[in-house]
């Protein structure tokens, strides 16, 4: 590589630096400064790149999942460095926010994921039911069944509740041992899913955390007597439907077409990340990621009661920490090897790395020169810097506090 290179000098890459650099969709220009990376210069951007405004996405979006991002973030970046019918692909997709913005925007979605949760979560939504149907399926489900039921759970829900999730969980499972799981089930069991614990009357539990993240069954009895409360009734049917109501209310027929359009070509994949053998190499234009950052969330905790609906064991994804920056950056070398692998020539990595505060660590430090290593270029480093609203940090710690303040995207070009 030319140690007099400026970085980003072709094609769309160059039109991303451009864009970048005359950005002022929200009346301020963008900062430029500049970084060296093994003798190149590397275009750094700061501005507000995407709203940090509530709901302003597409409502299919509203599926939570710890660590997700902004779909402005995927948004920004597959408006300008992908076309239509081109392969989008995230090796690490959480809900699937860059699969769901691809297929919005007329893109074909991949994705994987180490957490099997998240097939259950991106799948459904990338093929959404209608409203009726999700109302006739609910109506053919024995919510009256009685099924096994773990006693332990009624710290979370009253006795009728628990018995309605039960019944729908033995539903929902034999109708896949019998091979009629269909996309009318994955909904629904998406939107159970969704509704499993939160904290008001619209989820299936007595107050708790919110619904992307599970106590353990002691937290949630120390909750309980802290706030003197005992799980209500909730009925289960009525709050799947209302989420289904809400989940789809942005969808025009277009987009429905479009998305049933992308669905087909879509692949969701469970699996680690560096091994996405089931793709073919040479086949992706853009991956848009965010991977796990060292061990600030853990995925496995976090998740046990959503793996229980699923008959998943709980430390499904307790493999996925990496809490020292060398095993961190080792895991990610392996990671870009294999984008490096799956991208076309030409193609790009936006790559988001979160600023880790508490250990005053700038991830893009660590992932420029592993890019590099594994054959990429670095085009720039944008930092978007948002005023936070209430929920524009969805990491569930204080904002400026811990986790991540700022998104840091860096973005790679495969020569
Ligand atoms: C920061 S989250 C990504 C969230 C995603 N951008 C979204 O909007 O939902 C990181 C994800 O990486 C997954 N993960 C961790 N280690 C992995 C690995 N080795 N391969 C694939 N996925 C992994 C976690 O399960 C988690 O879903």
């Amino acid at each position: 590589m030319s140690r007099t290179a400026t970085a980003g000098n072709s094609g769309p890459a160059r039109n991303l630096v451009r864009d970048v650099e005359r950005f002022a969709g929200f009346g301020q220009p963008s900062a430029k400064a500049t970084a060296t990376v093994a003798g190149q210069r590397v275009p750094v951007f700061t501005n507000e790149f995407w709203t940090s405004k509530q709901r302003a996405a597409h409502s299919l979006h509203e599926i939570s999942y710890r660590a997700c991002f902004k779909p402005q973030l995927p948004r920004f970046f597959i408006e300008r460095l992908s076309q239509p019918g081109e392969v989008v692909f995230d090796p690490f997709m959480g809900r699937g926010t860059t699969l769901l913005e691809a297929a919005l925007l007329g893109r074909t979605p991949w994705g994987c994921d180490l957490n099997p949760l998240c097939t259950a979560l991106v799948r459904p939504r990338l093929t959404p039911p209608t409203l009726e149907a999700v109302a006739a399926r609910l109506r053919a489900v024995r919510f009256d069944l009685e099924v096994e039921q773990p006693e332990t759970l009624h710290v979370f829900y009253h006795p009728a509740t628990l018995w309605e999730i039960c019944a729908l969980r033995h539903y929902l499972s034999a109708r896949r041992s019998d091979g009629d799981f269909d996309a009318v089930d994955g909904w629904i069991q998406m939107v159970a899913l969704n509704r499993l614990t939160g904290h008001s009357a619209g989820f299936f539990s007595v107050y708790t955390l919110p619904p992307n993240q599970a106590v353990s069954l002691d937290s949630q009895r120390r909750i309980n007597s802290r706030l003197k409360q005992t799980p209500p009734r909730r009925e289960v049917p009525r709050l799947i439907l209302a989420k289904t109501a809400s989940l789809l209310s942005d969808c025009t027929e277009d987009q429905c077409i479009s998305l049933a359009k992308a669905g087909r070509s879509a692949r969701v994949l469970t699996g680690d990340a560096e091994r996405a053998a089931a793709l073919a190499g040479e086949s992706v234009v853009l991956a848009v990621t965010s991977p796990p950052f060292l061990n600030v969330v853990d995925y496995a905790a976090d998740n046990w009661l959503r793996n229980w609906f699923l008959g998943l064991p709980a430390d499904a994804v307790s493999s996925a920490i990496h809490p020292k920056l060398f095993d961190w950056q080792a895991k990610m070398r392996r990671v870009f090897d294999e984008l490096h692998r799956v991208l076309r020539p030409g193609g790009h990595v936006a790559f988001e790395v979160g600023e880790v505060n508490a250990r005053r660590v700038n991830l893009e430090d660590a992932v420029f020169p592993i890019g590099l290593e594994a054959g990429f270029e670095p085009v720039l480093l944008l930092i978007n810097r948002q005023r936070f609203t209430k929920t524009a940090n969805c990491w569930g710690v204080t904002n400026n506090a811990k986790g991540t303040n700022t998104n840091r995207v860096v973005v790679f070009r495969k020569p």
